[in-house]
């Protein structure tokens, strides 16, 4: 795919849009599907990958429970890869900013729980780490059109929040292709991650709909080698991923 003129959907209209040339595509392990007890070693297995995903969970904003500030830091010494914290806690308005201080590159807190994004946002850009959004299947992209610009990534969750290894939602495709759509209507510089049964299967289907950075646990650590599942991953995503329009 080449840099050209493309007519794309932009809600109920289709506008003319001038696209660059292929979008740039990131694949994101996540550790939840990893040896707790050997996380450096897990950590280094995917050293190719473009972020570490690192999943907290507190047992009340999901009925799981993962690990917390002390593990993040240490992690953050033991790996190059930089963190992508997914923080999936009540009250994230009182403990995202310890993440970045831990030394989370990008930190993303979910909607639901948070009392006051827009302040949060800027206080996790303010500390130096990317500031993304998560939104549970139920939760509609559009309410929080606006906050979009405030934003470094957007995650769209693909299963319901709390396990490893649940089957890809489907469902969820149409919110992806609004949500691209608005950020490529505002001009927006933002990530559009996926988090949630993105394999072999199911990655050619959201890059499709214009996701760029791709979550995937059991895909990367279900297998015997990690770092040459994250490649083929890259590679598929990259063939079926959409053009970056300008
Ligand atoms: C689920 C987590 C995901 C999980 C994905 O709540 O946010 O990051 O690790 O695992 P897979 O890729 O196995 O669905
Ligand atoms: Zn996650």
């Amino acid at each position: 795919m080449s840099e050209g003129w493309r007519d794309r959907w932009v809600g109920t209209q289709v506008l003319r849009i001038w696209f660059a040339g292929p979008m740039s595509v990131q694949i994101n392990p996540s550790i939840l599907s990893a040896d707790f007890a050997r996380l450096a070693e897990e950590a280094k297995a995917v050293e190719g990958a473009d972020w570490l995903h690192v999943d907290v969970m507190d047992s009340h904003f999901v009925p799981n429970l993962t690990l917390g500030v002390p593990v993040v830091e240490s992690l953050s010494r033991a790996t190059q890869t930089p963190l992508d914290c997914h923080l999936m806690i009540e009250d994230p308005d009182r403990w995202a900013p310890a993440y970045v201080e831990a030394g989370a590159g990008s930190v993303t807190f979910h909607v639901e729980a948070a009392a006051a994004p827009v302040r949060l946002a800027r206080e996790i850009r303010a500390k130096g780490a990317r500031a993304s959004m998560a939104l549970r299947p139920a939760t509609p992209v559009e309410p929080y059109e606006d906050l979009l610009p405030e934003l470094d990534m957007l995650l769209i969750m693909t299963v319901e929040p709390g396990f490893g290894g649940q089957a890809f939602l489907d469902i969820m495709l149409p919110k992806i292709r609004r949500t691209r759509a608005l950020i490529d209507r505002y001009g927006l510089d933002m990530w559009l991650q996926v988090d949630g049964g993105v394999s072999a299967e199911t990655i050619e289907r959201c890059a499709e709909a214009g996701a760029d950075v791709f979550v995937a646990g059991s895909a990367v650590y279900g297998t015997d080698d990690p770092a040459a599942a994250v490649r083929a991953l890259r590679e598929q995503a990259a063939a079926a991923a959409v053009e970056v329009p300008r």
